[in-house]
């Protein structure tokens, strides 16, 4: 067998650099992966595991018996390891731990063998993670919200914890009760279980006082016994919106409207509009100093713009031209976070467009005349645009897909 791979990854040293064809793995969100890699013989001096998307920071560099945390992207700390320090008989997997959808991608092995002072590719591994069941959870400033989630049943050890937090996690509960130690401050006294008891697995939140910095993706997970590993259950998307910001906005077709979106953080990399139900990956979106259009939903082209094209002070409100009844939806304003790779939600709008209607001009004299008359249209028309149109608010409540939801 080792012989059979030795000889087969010889071959292909030749080959590799013109083609890598590509093995491609699919995860699900919260597992620990391995990514295969064994290099033709165990002469290696250097490992480097790497991603295209990245540019030039790496996944993982080993060098002479000592991991090189200079130019590893911020996303891969302390979550990468090889599995077989030793590097017996070439092995050079990488194992990454808690993948989510923004480790989606391309990964790249290369070793520096012998005397060679070349990286040579040796194997190509394409990384799918499957998006963790969600849920968005808008709510205004001062509100109180409840994050859920259902574990087994009997569940001893379960986790609940934000990307952006780091180490810090927002509730921890092992063998009866809440371990407070590492619990990040913002969370102390302001969050209650749903259920002390967690009858039937609930263990829901309830987190009082919300504020704008609460934002951002919850995680809950569970220790699993059987496997000796943490399980992503839930991902609860929550959204607080600034003071006084309306969530929700009504138009008329044919207006003009805005949108309101405010980050604190002023250092954009990227923004994505995104609406619930549409058939393009966003309505608007920046990334990267390019305002991108290949993707865009095509029912939103040439229609939306920011309204301040330098998003001058986090400022990303959108702008949306010739409102029609279909614009009707959800909206939602998101955030690219470097450091962990991943899209956080800042604001949530309800947008909801009617038809023009009543008079568009004359006199009062006759407005007051055929008033009955508008008002057995208006009503016609009101009960026509309730059967043919679906724009009414419960169908807006769905959420929006995993798909549309995880950008990238
Ligand atoms: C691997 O997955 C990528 C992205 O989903 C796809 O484009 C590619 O065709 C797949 N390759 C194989 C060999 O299945
Ligand atoms: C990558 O590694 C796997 C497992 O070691 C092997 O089956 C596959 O052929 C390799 N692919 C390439 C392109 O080297
Ligand atoms: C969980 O345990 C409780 C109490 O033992 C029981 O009443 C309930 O039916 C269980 N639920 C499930 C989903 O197994
Ligand atoms: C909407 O904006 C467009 C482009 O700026 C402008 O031409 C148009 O007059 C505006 N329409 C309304 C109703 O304000
Ligand atoms: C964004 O800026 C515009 C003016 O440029 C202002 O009218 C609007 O209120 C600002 N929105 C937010 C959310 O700050
Ligand atoms: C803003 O982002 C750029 C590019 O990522 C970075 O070089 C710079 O240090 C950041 N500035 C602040 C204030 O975070």
């Amino acid at each position: 067998m080792s012989a059979v791979t030795a000889s087969l990854c010889s071959t292909l040293m030749f080959v590799l650099f013109v083609s890598a064809d590509q093995k491609n793995i699919t995860a699900e969100s919260g597992q620990d992966v391995t990514l295969t890699c064994r290099a033709p013989n165990n002469n290696i001096r250097v490992v480097e595991w790497s991603r295209a998307d990245l540019g030039d920071k790496h996944v993982l560099l080993y060098r002479d018996g000592h991991f090189v945390p200079e130019g590893q992207h911020p996303s891969f700390k302390n979550r990468v390891d090889l599995q077989d320090r030793q590097m017996k008989d070439g092995d050079v997997s990488l194992i990454l731990k808690d993948v989510t959808t923004a480790d989606n991608g391309a990964y790249e092995c290369h070793v520096l063998m012998g005397e060679i002072n070349l990286l040579k590719l040796i194997n190509s591994t394409y990384l799918h993670v499957d998006p963790p069941d969600h849920k968005i959870i808008p709510a205004e400033s001062g509100q109180k919200v409840t994050l859920t989630c259902r574990a087994p049943n009997n569940s001893k050890r379960v986790k609940w914890s934000r990307a952006d937090l780091r180490d810090k996690y927002v509730l921890l509960y092992q063998d009866g009760h809440l371990n407070p130690d590492n619990q990040h401050p913002s969370f102390k006294s302001r969050l209650t279980l749903q259920d002390r008891q967690m009858k039937n697995g609930d263990v829901s939140l309830i987190l009082k006082d919300a504020n704008t910095a609460d934002s951002g993706t919850y995680m809950c997970r569970v220790f699993m016994e059987e496997t000796r590993s943490w399980k992503l259950l839930i991902n609860n998307y929550l959204i607080v919106v600034p003071p006084g910001q309306k969530m929700n906005i009504k138009a008329e077709s044919g207006q003009n409207v805005t949108l309101p979106c405010q980050s604190s953080n002023i250092n954009i990399t990227g923004v994505k509009w995104m609406r619930s139900r549409m058939e393009g990956e966003y309505v608007l979106s920046y990334q990267n100093g390019n305002f991108e259009r290949d993707n865009q939903d095509r029912s939103f082209k040439n229609r939306v713009d920011f309204l301040d094209i330098q998003m001058t002070d986090g400022n990303m409100s959108m702008i949306v031209n010739d409102l029609t009844p279909a614009d009707s939806g959800t909206y939602m304003c998101g955030v690219f976070m470097e450091e962990t790779r991943s899209w956080k939600y800042i604001s949530y709008v309800r947008l909801s467009v009617t038809d023009r209607s009543g008079p568009t001009g004359g006199s009062v004299a006759v407005i007051i005349g055929v008033s009955a008359v508008v008002l057995v249209v208006g009503f016609l028309i009101y009960k026509r645009k309730r059967r043919s149109n679906t724009h009414d608010d419960p169908e807006d409540e769905q959420p929006l897909s995993p798909q549309e939801l995880v950008g990238d």
